[in-house]
């Protein structure tokens, strides 16, 4: 039984924020959200999330993806552990993860579970360019580790010390629970310290070491917008690096945005100034143009997308779409439909084969297949209380600038003349013209010209 702590109550003071550090979103994904995914990935039975400032935030995130602990006020590291009653019943290996370190992957976790062995602690070091100001490892002549110094008490000899602590640790379960209750807070801070168990683990004889790791870019600590923008772009290099080795093309990787949890398929041909973002899953053969914004898109096969808004939506294969599109709320579109420029689509259904082609909008509407949109259509859905739908049968024909005033069916292959307001129903195969009359005035434009 392995399980998971992440440390996430503080506040995060230098992102000058409202909402708490860790639900700050790289790629789209909050920060906590990598953490949970990349303990879990490494194999953790459970995890537990200690959260503080902005614990409603904090909960309403981490619904369903990790249990919680709940501390406050915050007193240090080590008091964010004994908050957790699930340790004292711990069993079998504990890792502890720092809420604002979302690079960590999968792997170097497992390996940390890995590397605990016969040990009590394992301490996961980082070697940096510069340790900033990161508690350092203190090894002696042999290279075997001592102790954690935090920066602030360090001797300057210390400060050049580049090997630093990441604050993420493995510990046997058992002894962590009995050990805990053995922390102090007579400090300057008046804090309880995770890294004083180290101490108290070497005094009754057990074994503590530091294991390094490989890539230190993953160890990087965010505490500010800058910080969370270098992860970014560390992050996005990855991936994107991935999905061009997997046959995609991406034009400018720095310019193209794909979150953690997307899925692309081979030769598809993504321009520059895209984001990709939430469980978007996209298919093979599809071109994205330029300045596209997908979240939680499902993307069949062989599609162009130009310049569009797809969220939360499905459009199947063979599909222009755009420019200036936006499919929103639960949309689905068959395969081969058009969809073009200034169209707004929210809770609407399309069969196969339909066109949509110019200014129009239609929301909480269920089409057929191959129907014809003019341009300008609207389905007046809304009535300032309540939304209605709208229906509209196979092969019909709905002429420019026609208002559809919902609830309303239309049938199949009825046709729907240009202009026309349209309240009530129309049958299979009828015509519905709803609009005055016109009537010309001989010499009357003639004399209004002239005035
Ligand atoms: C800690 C380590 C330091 C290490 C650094 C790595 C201690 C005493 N020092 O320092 O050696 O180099 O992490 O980032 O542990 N948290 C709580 N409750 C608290 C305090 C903190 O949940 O009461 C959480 C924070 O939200 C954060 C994590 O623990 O996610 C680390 O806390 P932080 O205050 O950043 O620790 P440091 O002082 O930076
Ligand atoms: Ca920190």
């Amino acid at each position: 039984m392995k399980s998971a702590i992440i440390l996430a109550a503080g506040k995060g003071t230098r992102m000058r924020s409202q909402k708490p550090k860790t639900l700050h979103p790289l790629l789209g994904k909050p920060m906590i959200l990598y953490i949970v995914d990349h303990v879990k990935a490494a194999g953790a039975d459970s995890v537990v999330t200690v959260i503080g400032y902005g614990a409603s935030e904090m909960t309403e995130v981490l619904k369903g993806h990790s249990d919680l602990a709940l501390q406050s006020p915050q007193l240090g590291t080590g008091h964010a552990l004994m908050c957790c009653e699930s340790l004292k019943t711990a069993v079998g290996p504990v890792l502890v993860a720092n809420g604002d370190c979302p690079l960590i992957q999968p792997e170097t976790y497992r390996l940390l579970y890995e590397s605990l062995e016969d040990n009590a602690m394992v301490v996961l070091s980082a070697v940096l360019p510069d340790g900033g100001a990161y508690g350092r490892i203190i090894r002696d002549a042999h290279g075997q580790f001592k102790k954690i110094t935090e920066y602030k008490d360090c001797s300057e000899a210390e400060k050049k010390i580049r090997e630093i602590n990441t604050g993420i640790y493995v510990f046997n379960g058992e002894l962590l629970a009995k050990n805990l209750q053995n922390l102090k807070n007579d400090n300057a801070q008046k804090e309880y310290y995770i890294t004083d168990l180290v101490d108290i683990f070497f005094r009754q004889g057990l074994k503590v070491k530091a294991v390094v790791i490989d890539d230190y870019n993953e160890a990087a600590g965010i505490n500010d917008r800058f910080e969370l923008a270098m992860a970014s772009h560390w992050l996005q290099k990855r991936i994107n690096a991935g999905w061009m080795k997997n046959g995609v093309t991406i034009v400018d990787w720095e310019t193209t945005r794909i979150g953690p949890d997307v899925v692309i398929g081979e030769d598809t041909f993504i321009h520059p100034g895209s984001s990709i973002l939430g469980a978007t899953r996209i298919g093979v053969g599809n071109t994205i143009f330029p300045g596209c914004w997908l979240e939680n898109a499902i993307i069949g096969d062989h599609n162009e997308i130009l310049s569009s808004r797809i969220t939360d939506s499905q459009i199947k294969d063979n599909i222009h779409l755009g420019p200036y599109a936006h499919l929103r709320n639960h949309c689905v579109i068959e395969s081969d439909c058009r969809i073009g420029n200034f169209v707004e689509m929210k809770n609407t259904k399309l069969g196969k084969g339909t066109k949509c082609a110019h200014l129009t909008y239609l929301g909480d509407s269920e089409v057929g297949e191959r129907v014809n949109f003019g341009c300008g259509v609207v389905t007046v859905n809304y009535d300032g209380k309540n939304k209605f739908k709208t229906v509209i049968g196979d092969d019909s024909f709905i002429g420019s600038n026609v208002n559809l005033i919902a609830p309303v069916t239309i049938g199949k292959r009825a046709v729907l003349a240009a202009g026309s307001t349209v309240n009530s129903d129309v049958g299979d195969g009828e015509m519905a013209i709803a609009r005055n009359r016109q009537t010309n005035k001989p010499g009357y434009g003639e004399k209004y010209l002239k005035k």
